[in-house]
């Protein structure tokens, strides 16, 4: 299937913010309550953060298109935009997203192929990212990938707490 990937600007912000709440809900709805999903999406990926986000230096989104669909996307930070760890040899996969009609189709390897590209280009020496601990489907594609776990934290959405796994992909 053929592909583009581009990265997003401030024009995009629309698109960027659609495809994030569909993902996220997709991927997470059977984890939380309505009313914190709710809260979640609207405060996460608010239009005035994600506009912000975007236009952070160290911040970097990235659109998967394929027929003109925007289909996946990827959020990498590098610096001070990391979220935990903030080495200044790492690179963070913040969010990696494919619509899941298209799960199964590369497009996530693709994606994952990107962040690795970036890693290097900045001479970083490894990525790392935070999976849920039930997300087994993503923790098995990081595993396929060359990451292993090295940690693990809490993460709060409202009245749900849940763990996440952090992972570390060495290059080199
Ligand atoms: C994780 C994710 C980005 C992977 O992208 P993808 O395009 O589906 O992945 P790929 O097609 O490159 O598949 C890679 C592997 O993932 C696994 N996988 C993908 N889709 C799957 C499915 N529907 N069921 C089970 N395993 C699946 C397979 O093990 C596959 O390995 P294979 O090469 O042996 O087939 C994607 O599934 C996704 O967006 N998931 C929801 C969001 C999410 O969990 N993001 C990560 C948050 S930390």
């Amino acid at each position: 299937m053929e592909f583009i990937i581009r990265q997003c600007t401030k024009d995009d912000v629309t698109v960027l913010q659609e495809i994030s709440r569909q993902t996220y809900q997709d991927t997470f709805s059977t984890a939380s309550t309505v009313a914190d999903m709710e809260d979640y999406l609207q405060k996460a990926y608010d239009r005035v953060k994600l506009e912000k986000e975007i236009l952070n230096k160290n911040t970097f989104f990235y659109f998967i298109v394929t027929d003109r669909k925007v289909v996946g996307y990827l959020k990498l930070n590098i610096g001070a935009a990391q979220t935990d760890i903030k080495d200044d040899f790492s690179l963070e996969i913040e969010r990696i997203y494919v619509c899941k009609e298209l799960h199964g189709r590369k497009f996530g390897a693709i994606l994952m192929n990107k962040a690795i590209e970036m890693a290097k280009s900045y001479k970083k020496q490894y990525i790392w990212l935070g999976v849920w601990e039930n997300n087994q489907r993503a923790f098995h594609f990081y595993q396929k990938n060359g990451f292993y776990k090295i940690g693990e934290h809490a993460f709060v959405m409202g009245k749900t707490s849940q763990v996440d796994w952090l992972l570390r992909k060495d290059l080199c």
